[in-house]
């Protein structure tokens, strides 16, 4: 009943959609991975494919399942979600990054795994950073390619939040940044979300909450 409420407003669109969270590997064994539940890419990739889009998700370690109607890639880490990504991105009319992607991974995965014996009281993993993704795809974009990416972020108060959506919307080159905020209690494995879009000038297009789902249909509202 729902799905035809909804306006066939992106037939004949092209939606690339990543969700969830990667896991960058230490050992065959273990990782480091994030919070993310993939609720709200979901969200979003169920609510485009509904309003008529050709919808590919690509899916890191998705705790929720995938919606009907969409054609799913399922990723794990950073470096696989980016292969995916590329693969997808030149066929994409809009492509929607609400995946939460790892900023490190080990710069080293053993192969056999990792013994206390061995490492003894401590153990020191490093880190190195992996490309910036989102950059990437808005760097290499073509013309009538819209970008969109998220944020989550920890600041308590809205102007605070604003100020560092502004600044990395600009450094990631994308045409849309949907904000919100997380921590312990909020923005995780939650059905509701509370989002603030704004645009490359650093406007405010739309503020919304709700259910992810309403949330997704109003960042779909925006796009289409
Ligand atoms: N992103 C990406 N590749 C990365 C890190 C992030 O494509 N290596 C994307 C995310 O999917 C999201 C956007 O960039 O759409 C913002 O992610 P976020 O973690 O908020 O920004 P960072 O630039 O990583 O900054 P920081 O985590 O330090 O706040
Ligand atoms: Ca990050």
């Amino acid at each position: 009943a729902l799905a035809a409420l909804r306006p066939r407003d992106l037939s004949g669109r092209r939606v690339l959609v990543t969700a969830g969270g990667t896991r960058e590997p230490i050992d065959p064994v273990r990782y480091i991975g994030n919070r993310s539940s993939g609720r709200q890419g979901v969200a979003i990739a169920g609510a485009a494919a509904l309003r008529g889009a050709t919808v590919e998700l690509i899916g890191a370690n998705l705790e929720v399942s995938p919606p009907p109607g969409v054609r799913l890639t399922e990723v794990s880490s950073a470096a696989e979600l980016a292969a995916a990504a590329a693969t997808s991105a030149a066929s994409a009319d809009i492509i929607i990054m609400a995946a939460a992607v790892a900023d490190y991974r080990p710069e080293i995965t053993t192969q056999s795994k990792i013994k206390k014996e061995t490492q003894g009281d401590r153990l020191r993993i490093d880190l190195v950073k992996n490309p910036d993704i989102l950059a990437g795809l808005a760097s290499t974009r073509h013309r009538g390619q819209v970008i969109v990416g998220f944020a989550a972020e920890t600041e308590p108060d809205d102007s605070a939040l604003l100020a560092l959506g502004r600044s990395k919307i600009v450094r990631k080159g994308a045409d849309y940044l949907v904000l919100n905020r997380v921590g312990w209690t909020e923005g995780f494995a939650v059905p509701d979300n509370r989002v603030l879009v704004i645009d490359l000038a650093g406007d405010i297009v739309m503020e919304a909450s709700g259910s992810k789902l309403s949330v997704a249909d109003r960042i779909l509202d925006l796009l289409a």
